[in-house]
């Protein structure tokens, strides 16, 4: 990949929300994880641990997320985006649940706040690793946090307990191509230091 390819695949990438029927093959879902543990890492700790969800496990993970809509609805809480995302999970044929490992055992407690708050943004360099390898390799991608409505359930159901959820990932084929989404202009998130010419 040349330089033009790299900044075309960060320029192209969009949020999926629909995907083909069709499978990712084995060995392109591989790739997109091999590129994804090549993210830089606190310490080069690697802290993330993923947890690949295809089948009947995608869809029970999709359940799980609309039951917990429903009973937000019925309790007349927000749950904001949640039943929405659901169903984008529904669809995919890969989910991608992406946790924070545990502290070290040794670590005392009152270092663990700043350990996952270090740690979480090494996991989050690898979700976008991991997206921009998706994009790269034609598979679309969602990035998502609404899984951590259910946080508990999911790292105890996934075999998980002591690890922090971070977010999931949805894989496939899009099956949409939407315009690119609105940014702030960097000039207007951006402030020069003093000593910048
Ligand atoms: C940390 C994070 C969490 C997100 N969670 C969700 C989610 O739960 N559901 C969803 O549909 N989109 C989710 N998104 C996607 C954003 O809505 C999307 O990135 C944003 O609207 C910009 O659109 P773009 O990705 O197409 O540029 C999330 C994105 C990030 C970075």
């Amino acid at each position: 990949m040349n330089q033009r390819d790299a900044l075309q695949v960060i320029a192209e990438r969009r949020s999926i929300r629909r995907f083909q029927d069709r499978p990712i093959p084995k060995r392109l879902l591989e790739e997109v994880l091999a590129y994804t543990v090549m993210a830089p890492s606190a310490k080069n700790a690697q802290p993330w641990r993923m947890v690949v969800l295809e089948g009947d496990e995608a869809s029970q993970l999709a359940r799980m997320m609309q039951q917990r809509a429903d009973e937000l609805a019925e309790a007349g809480a927000d749950s904001g985006s949640l039943a929405w995302t659901a169903r984008v999970v529904a669809q995919a044929p890969v989910t991608i649940v992406l946790f924070n490992a545990a502290p070290p055992t040794e670590m005392p407690a009152r270092f663990h706040d700043d350990y996952h708050w270090v740690m979480l943004q090494s996991t989050g360099g690898a979700i976008q690793t991991m997206l921009l390898a998706a994009q790269a390799l034609g598979l679309g991608s969602l990035w998502i946090c609404d899984i951590l409505y259910i946080d508990d359930q999911v790292r105890q159901w996934l075999g998980h307990p002591e690890d922090a959820l971070v977010a999931a990932v949805s894989l496939g084929y899009a099956d949409e191509a939407p315009e690119a989404r609105p940014r702030r202009p960097w000039q207007e998130v951006t402030e020069w230091g003093r000593d910048s010419s």
